[in-house]
C-alpha cells in the first residue's frame, strides 16, 4: 500500500510538473530501459572472439583437418575460447583447464545432440539411428550395460579368442601387414561378434560386406552430407545405399534367428529375449558397431604398432600375461613356451576379473594408446540456458567443441607428449588430465567390452608372434606418428605408413 501512495503522488507531481521536466524524466526513463534491457540480451563482451575469415573457409578445414584447423583457431585469436560459423551452426571451439572441467560438468551439453550434427559418421535411418527418442536412446545404453555384466562378458572371451586365431592364422607364419588394414578388420570382426549375432559373426562372407559398407559411411562422409543431409550429393546417395544394405543386413539376421526358434548364447538374442521393438533392435547393432568398432579399431591398429616398435613394453606384457597363464593353471602348468595346446584355448582359462583386474601393464599400456592417438574433438549442443565458459557465453543452440588434444597432447602435462610411454607417472596436479574414456557426466558405455577385446588381441599378439618390428614401405625401421587430422583412424599419410614385421612363435595361435 505505501508503494501505492508513492506512485500516485509520483505520477501526480509527472503530469502537473512543466512541459521542461516531463521531457528530461522521459529521456532518463527511457535511456534507463534501453540500457537494463540491453544488458539483459547478448552482451558484446560475453560472445566468443570469432575466428578472423569468412565461415565459408571453416568448412572444409573442421571437416578435414580438425587438429590443424582448432589449433589456428586458438592461435589465430589468441584466445582459449573462440566461435565459428558451420552455415548457420554456431560452434564454440574451448580448450584450457578451467574450460575442460566446465565443458565435462556442464548440465545443458548434449552429446547426442552434438554429435549429430558435428559427425555424421553414423549411418542416419530416421527413427533408428538418428532422431531417435530419449527414450528408445536410454534403452539401447540399458541392453549395452547388460551386454557388459559379468556373465555374457566371460561368454565371450572365448569366441573372441577363437576369432583372433582364426584371422591370425590368415597372416601366415611370417610377413609384413598395415596394421590399419589387418588389425583393423580383426577389430571389426571381434566387435561384431560381441554386439551381434552368429548368423552374421560366423560368416565371413557377410562380415566382410559389412566391413566394405560401414568403410563406404565412414568415407562418404563429406561436409555435405553432415551439414545438409537433405541434399541429394552423390556422397549422399552412396551413404544412403549403404546404410539401406546394413540395415537389410540386420534384419534379416533377425528374421532367421525368429524363423529358426533356436534360441542361441548372443547379444541378439538378449536383445530379442528382453522383447525390444525391431528399431531399439536393429538400432542397437548399427549404432554402437560403428561407434564401437572404429574407437576399438583405431586404439588397437596404434596399440600393436606401438608395441612392434617397444620391445620393452612387449616383453613387459608378454611376461605379464605369462605369469597369469601361469596362475590360472597352477596344475597344469600352463605356458605359452611349453604346452602344444593352442594359445587362444590356454588364454580363455584365464578369468575375466583376472583381465579386468590383475593386467597394470596392459592397463598401461591401452592408457597411453588412447591417450596419444585418439583424435576424438568431443561435441556438444547446449539444449540448456547459455552457459558460460571462461567468461564467454554459449547460447542455447549452439555446439560447443573440446578436443581431446589440448589436454592429452600438452607438454606442460605430458613431457614429451608424442613420445609412448606407458610408464609415465599417473598426472594428478590438474583436473580431467586424462579423458581417453570420456570424463564428467559422459562416460564411454562400452569400456568394458572394449579394453576386454584390447587385452585379448594384445596377449594373442605378444604371445603369438615373435621378430615385431616396424617398418616403412622399403623395409626400413620407422616409428610412426599419430596423425590427429585424420578424425577416423588417427592413420598416419600414406608415405608415412608403419608397417608391422612379424613370424609366428613355436606355440600353436
Ligand atoms: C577403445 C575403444 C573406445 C574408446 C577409446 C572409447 C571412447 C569414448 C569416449 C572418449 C567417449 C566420450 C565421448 C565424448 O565425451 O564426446 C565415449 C562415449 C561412448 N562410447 Fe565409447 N569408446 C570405445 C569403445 C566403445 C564401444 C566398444 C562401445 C559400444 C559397444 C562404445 C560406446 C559408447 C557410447 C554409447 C558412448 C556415448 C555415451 C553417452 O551418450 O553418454 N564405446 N567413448
Amino acid at each position: 500500500m505505501p508503494y501505492c501512495v508513492g506512485l500516485q503522488s509520483a505520477a501526480n507531481a509527472f503530469l502537473s510538473a512543466g512541459f521542461a521536466t516531463q521531457f528530461t524524466l522521459s529521456v532518463v526513463i527511457f535511456l534507463v530501459v534501453v540500457l537494463v534491457t540491453s544488458s539483459l540480451q547478448t552482451n558484446e563482451a560475453d560472445a566468443p572472439t570469432s575466428l578472423p575469415c569468412y565461415s565459408l573457409f571453416t568448412i572444409l578445414p573442421f571437416f578435414r583437418r580438425r587438429y590443424d584447423f582448432l589449433n589456428w583457431g586458438f592461435h589465430a585469436t589468441g584466445q582459449s575460447v573462440f566461435q565459428f560459423q558451420l552455415l548457420r551452426n554456431t560452434v564454440v571451439a574451448v580448450s584450457g583447464e578451467s574450460a575442460r572441467q566446465a565443458f565435462f560438468n556442464a548440465k545443458g551439453l548434449d552429446l547426442t545432440e552434438g554429435f549429430k550434427i558435428l559427425s555424421g559418421a553414423i549411418p542416419m535411418v530416421r527413427g533408428v539411428t538418428s532422431n531417435l527418442e530419449t527414450r528408445r536412446i536410454a534403452i539401447i545404453h540399458k541392453r549395452l550395460a547388460a551386454v557388459q555384466r559379468n556373465a555374457p562378458l566371460n561368454d565371450l572371451i572365448p569366441l573372441i579368442l577363437d576369432d583372433s586365431r582364426r584371422i591370425m592364422e590368415t597372416w601366415g607364419p611370417s610377413g609384413k601387414f598395415d596394421p590399419f588394414d589387418s588389425i583393423y578388420a580383426l577389430l571389426f570382426q571381434t566387435t561384431l561378434r560381441s554386439l551381434s549375432c552368429s548368423e552374421i559373426s560366423d560368416d565371413p562372407a557377410i562380415v566382410g560386406r559389412l566391413k566394405t559398407l560401414y568403410d563406404k559411411l565412414d568415407h562418404g562422409t563429406t561436409p555435405a552430407t553432415v551439414l545438409v543431409p537433405w541434399l541429394p550429393t552423390p556422397a549422399m546417395i552412396k551413404k544412403l545405399w549403404a546404410t539401406k544394405e546394413i540395415y537389410q543386413i540386420v534384419c534379416g539376421a533377425i528374421r532367421a534367428r525368429e524363423q529358426s526358434g533356436i534360441s542361441r548364447n548372443d547379444t541378439l538374442q538378449m536383445l530379442l529375449d528382453s522383447g525390444d521393438e525391431k528399431l531399439v533392435v536393429v538400432g542397437f547393432i548399427m549404432g554402437l558397431l560403428i561407434a564401437g568398432a572404429r574407437a576399438t579399431g583405431t586404439t588397437a591398429s596404434w596399440m600393436m604398432t606401438f608395441l612392434g616398435g617397444h620391445p620393452e613394453w612387449r616383453a613387459k606384457a608378454a611376461a605379464e600375461v605369462e605369469s597369469l597363464l601361469l596362475a590360472a593353471n597352477p596344475d597344469t602348468k600352463l605356458s605359452s613356451s611349453s604346452s602344444s595346446e593352442s594359445l587362444s584355448s590356454q588364454l580363455s582359462t584365464i578369468p575375466l576379473e583376472v583381465w579386468e583386474s590383475e593386467t597394470p601393464v596392459l592397463d598401461a599400456i591401452i592408457k597411453e594408446t588412447t591417450r596419444v592417438a585418439q583424435p576424438h574433438t568431443a561435441m556438444r549442443r547446449n539444449l540448456g540456458p547459455p552457459v558460460y565458459i571462461d567468461g564467454k557465453m554459449i547460447p542455447t543452440g549452439a555446439y560447443v567443441v573440446y578436443p581431446f588434444s589440448d589436454v592429452h597432447l600438452d607438454p606442460s602435462i605430458y613431457p614429451d607428449p608424442w613420445a609412448f610411454n606407458p610408464g609415465r607417472a599417473e598426472v594428478k596436479h590438474t583436473p580431467f588430465a586424462y579423458v581417453g574414456w570420456g570424463g564428467g557426466k559422459t562416460l564411454c558405455l562400452g569400456t568394458r567390452l572394449a579394453k576386454l577385446e584390447l587385452k585379448l588381441i594384445a596377449a594373442m599378439f605378444v604371445l603369438g608372434f615373435r621378430q615385431l618390428s616396424v617398418i616403412d614401405k622399403d623395409g626400413n625401421p620407422t616409428s610412426p606418428q599419430p596423425n590427429w587430422n585424420d578424425i577416423l583412424l588417427c592413420r598416419p599419410p600414406p608415405e608415412k605408413t608403419g608397417y608391422l614385421s612379424y613370424e609366428r612363435s613355436d606355440v600353436p595361435l
